[in-house]
Parts: C-alpha cells; structure tokens; sequence
C-alpha cells in the first residue's frame, strides 16, 4: 500500500504552518522529527487523566500510571524483539544511554591495553564517553576509516577489531552521510573476538525497522524525538546477562531493594538503572508514536523515503557547483543528506533558505572527527522523511539556485 501523504501530513500540525512568509519545508529530521497528532493527545490525556507517581503509589492514579509505564516498556520491547521487557531501560535519550553503558559496563570490564572500536562517522555522543573510558582505564581508542565511496570495507572492520577488542560502538546509519552500515558484519567479527557490540540506532531506527535478536547486537540505544515521540524520553536495550552483571548508573528511589544506613541491595532489571520518578508521558509518547510508525508500515516508509531520498540525490547531484558529501547510490544508504555549495558557507546556506522557509541543518552535525576526516568544517545538510514530498526537493533545489545568484554567481 503507497504512503497517502495527504492524510499523514494532516496529523503533523507543525507542517502546516508558514515560516517567513512561505510554507515550511522541514528537512531536518535528522536533528528531531515532528510529532503526530496521536502522540500529543497521548502526552496531553496522560497529564489530563492519568498523572501520578509510578512505582509508589498504591492509589488509582498510581496505579493507572505504572500500568501505562510498564505498558510502553512492554510495547517498546516488542517493537525491536527483545526478549523481554526487563531488557529495555528507560533514559532521557540515547546520548544518556551510551553513557550509561560507557560508565557502567566500560568502566568495569575494559582493562589497561583493551581496545574500543568507533567508527570514524560517530556523533560525539558515540566518542566522548569512550574517550573517558579510555583514559581511565588506559585503554586505546581506535577508528574504522571510510573508503572513497563513504562505506566501511570488511578489510577494515577485519583488521581493525582483534582479540585485544573488548568493545565495538557504532551508529548503524550516519547522522552526517547517510551511510548504513554492516551491522551484522561486525556483531559476526566482534563476537568472534569475544567483544561486546553497541550499536546507535537513533539516527536508523526512524527509517528502518530493528531486530535485536537478529541483529544480535549486544546493546541498542535510540532517542524517543528522533522518531515522532517526545523529548526527554530515550532507550537503552541490553542483552540481560550484560545488564545484570553491570552496577547501577545513577542512584536513588525506585533503583532499590532495600536501604540500610551504610548499604543498598538493588533493584532488579529493569528498575536498577532507573533512579528518580520515571518519564511516563515519555515512555507513553514513544509507545504511541511506534504504534503511528506501525499503522503506517515501515515497508512502506522504507520505499518512499528511498524514492524521495534517489530523488534528491538525482536533483542534488545534477548541479554543477554542489558536492555531496555521502554514498553516491541509493545502496545502504538513509535519506540523509550533505552537502557544500562552491563559494558559499554552510551556515550562509541555512540562513538564507531559512528566508523561503526551508529548514535545514549546517555545521559538524556534532562529529567533527568526521569533518576532520573528510577535510571539511562544516557543510549543509537535508534529512527527509516519510512526510516529505518531491515538491519540497524542488523547492529547495530552486531556493539554492536563487542563492548562488545573490552571492554574485551567475548560476
Ligand atoms: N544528532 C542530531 C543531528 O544530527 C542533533 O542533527
């Protein structure tokens, strides 16, 4: 069944409005995605009707509001096949969700001469917290390079990750390139190597649907915004003979079995890593917004955003002074988008199409290893989505054109 675009984007309000003047044209998915009408009526219902502290009270409302909680867990866990809920811990977004494992498991079970293998395309929130875990527990740090197509080689994820590997961390789809990486390839090579695997899915999991049982990854970790839920809402998924062996990332109420005036025995999964009143709206939001993404289909997201994505590359590449920077074909590769224009800064870009209401990211998209890598500070960058049309790629394509003339080029 084809995406009816006319119905979907009537259930995202925020498309419908003007920016500047001229209808918003919004292509910065990649950063966070707008939010269904189901998913703002479920936050609004749940503070409306539902509100109370889960866990602790043994009133209606409390009640009401741990079934809702353990509920999207439930819903959550399913949606990526885990085995069992207790394997989905709730955080505020995957960024906390790597820390969470880089603290956690990092910090107790990588050792002085280990190794932790990123990939060179990583977000800084896929680097930072392993650099700390390296530095402390005097471990190296080292990267999977891209070849000239923008893809990982098996020669390099084979040379790269050896016995000394203790951890692999990797975004399965690059925020910046949209390059989707072999996953299965290197949970086959790492745990051959008797490495655990991390693998990012917050940039994937909008576009591409997840098994982590399949996949076979260790852990999982995405973000609720990034995929039509809210903010403040993030997963982190781990096999539970992983989590049970790992201390508690944060402390607190809710975390605990009992507390003594000098020591605490902990929670079991997954409560151990959830101190403090739980995001219910959020856990809730998300539940609500993987329920539109299903009714949807990801088969069919997944065809249309490739024929959008093909789309704008054609476009895209079909003027002269525009550089892509990312795989040139639609092979393994997500509808993410960057580029440069010649003679014209990213930042420049942004704002000036910003004018014709168009939205879209510039800068190092928060990986300048990368940037560094590729030989470029910054560039401009289009992230599409199921709601996106054709008519919004010409749109940009022709505010491009305009700004290369106002920058005193000819065309
Ligand atoms: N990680 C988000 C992006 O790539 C913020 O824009």
């Amino acid at each position: 069944m084809a995406i009816e675009i006319d119905r979907i984007r009537r259930d995202f309000k925020t498309l419908g409005q003007n920016v500047n003047g001229k209808p918003l044209v919004y292509l910065d998915n990649a950063a966070t995605t707008h939010k269904p009408k189901s998913v703002i009526d479920a936050i609004g219902d749940y503070y409306r009707l539902s509100n109370g502290n889960p866990h602790r009270g043994v009133h209606d409302l409390g009640v009401k509001s741990t079934m809702l909680y353990e509920n999207a867990r439930d819903a959550i866990g399913k949606f990526i096949n885990a085995k069992s809920s207790s394997e989905i811990i709730f955080t505020k977004n995957a960024t906390e969700s790597l820390n969470l494992v880089a603290y956690s498991y990092g910090m107790n079970y990588i050792g002085e001469g280990e190794e932790i293998v990123l990939c060179i395309s990583e977000h800084h929130s896929n680097i930072v917290p392993w650099q700390m875990v390296a530095k402390a527990k005097k471990a190296t740090l080292k990267y999977l390079y891209l070849g000239d197509d923008y893809r990982l080689k098996a020669d390099e994820i084979h040379s790269k990750i050896t016995e000394k590997t203790r951890l692999v961390s990797i975004a399965k789809m690059s925020n910046v390139l949209g390059t989707v990486y072999p996953i299965d390839e290197i949970v086959d090579c790492a745990h051959k190597m008797g490495a655990v695997v991390v693998v990012d899915g917050a940039q994937s999991l909008p576009h591409y649907r997840e098994d982590v049982q399949e996949s076979d990854a260790d852990f999982f970790v995405f973000s609720g915004h990034k995929m039509f839920g809210p903010m403040g809402i993030g997963v982190l998924y781990g096999k539970e003979e992983l989590l049970n062996k790992m201390p508690p990332f944060l402390s607190g109420g809710d975390m605990i079995e009992y507390v003594e005036e000098q020591d605490t025995s902990f929670s079991d999964l997954p409560n151990k890593f959830e101190a403090g009143t739980p995001n219910v709206a959020g856990a809730l939001g998300l539940a609500t917004a993987i329920e539109y993404l299903d009714k949807i289909g990801f088969g069919e997201i997944e065809e249309y955003e490739e024929q959008l994505t093909d789309y704008a590359l054609t476009r895209l590449s079909g003027v002269p002074y525009i550089e892509i920077y990312g795989p040139a074909d639609m092979v393994d590769r997500g509808p993410v988008i960057s580029f440069s224009i010649e003679g014209c800064h990213p930042h420049d870009i942004a704002s000036i199409v910003d004018l014709d209401g168009i939205a879209i990211r510039a800068g190092h998209h928060c990986a300048q290893p990368l940037m560094n890598y590729l030989g470029a500070p910054a560039t401009s960058r289009a992230s599409l989505c199921f709601y996106n049309t054709k008519e919004e790629i010409d749109i940009l394509i022709q505010s491009l054109k305009g700004l290369r003339k106002w920058f005193g080029y000819g065309s």
